[in-house]
């Protein structure tokens, strides 16, 4: 199949055609997005949560993110595969921020990266994009700044909560990313932005009146149990699956049904 590139989204979005993209952190799944052709891979640093176990994003560093993007970027044939740029990892300017997404590109075989904050971060996506290195921006809610915005809230309402995200959003572009991800914030201003940019828009959480739509895997695919957020569609419930899956070869194993003659080497 044909790479995913860059240029791809623009003409997407300039065609209407819907943008797909989906976590991943492994090459299990990698494999699979791929080849049900979802447009781009990224292994978020959600993987803080999804695969170390943390309580947030915040622990995670490069050298955890950087073997799980390889295997994604290893797996996946067709789709775009962003590397997710961890908190402490960028903030401190542009050098730091291109030192790091070089690494990315070097080590994980990445084809873009991403990075959280709109006017915050204007300088390190220009730095980063000059060098060569495709960059998707990150606004509206930003978890890496969780404990500085007070928590998991929508970003975004009211008036100046609508002007600050477009004025991220056009920081964003303007600093050269090809695309930009709205987080958590009400669908009129996520469609509003998506009218002021040239770039296409991708929502987590933002509404319909986007150019693309993301979705954490094992929030799409009910791997977790309990509460997910309200924008989450959940299309299948690996979690009760695997948890059938398990007790029964548990039971197998205590009653002896487990293995078979048909599972044996003679
Ligand atoms: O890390 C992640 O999974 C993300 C998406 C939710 C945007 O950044
Ligand atoms: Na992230």
């Amino acid at each position: 199949p044909k790479r995913v590139r860059t240029r791809h989204f623009q003409t997407a979005k300039q065609q209407g055609i819907p943008i797909t993209g989906l976590t991943s952190y492994d090459m299990l799944t990698a494999q699979i997005f791929d080849q049900a052709g979802i447009d781009f891979l990224l292994v978020g640093d959600s993987a803080g949560n999804n695969v170390f176990g943390y309580e947030s994003t915040l622990p995670v560093t490069v050298d955890e993110l950087i073997p799980l993007t390889r295997a994604v970027a290893m797996a996946a044939k067709r789709a775009l595969v962003v590397a997710d740029m961890p908190f402490g990892s960028y903030e401190g300017g542009k050098e730091e921020a291109l030192h790091t997404a070089v690494r990315f590109m070097k080590e994980s075989h990445s084809h873009a990266v991403k990075l959280e904050g709109g006017v915050r971060s204007r300088k390190q996506i220009k730095r980063i994009v000059s060098a060569g290195i495709p960059v998707m921006g990150h606004i509206g809610f930003t978890p890496q700044s969780e404990h500085g915005l007070g928590g998991h809230m929508i970003q975004g309402r009211g008036s100046s909560g609508a002007e600050k995200l477009i004025e991220d959003a056009l920081a964003v572009q303007d600093a050269g990313a090809f695309a930009v991800v709205l987080e958590m914030v009400p669908g009129s201003v996520a469609a509003e932005v998506t009218k002021r940019l040239e770039i296409p828009t991708i929502g987590v959480g933002a509404g319909p009146d986007v150019d693309g739509q993301l979705m954490v895997w094992s929030d799409f695919a009910g791997m977790t149990e309990g509460r997910v957020p309200r924008f989450v569609k959940q299309y299948a419930n690996l979690h009760s699956v695997l948890t059938d899956a398990v007790n029964h070869f548990r039971d197998d194993v205590a009653t002896g049904a487990y293995p078979a003659p048909e599972h044996n080497y003679e």
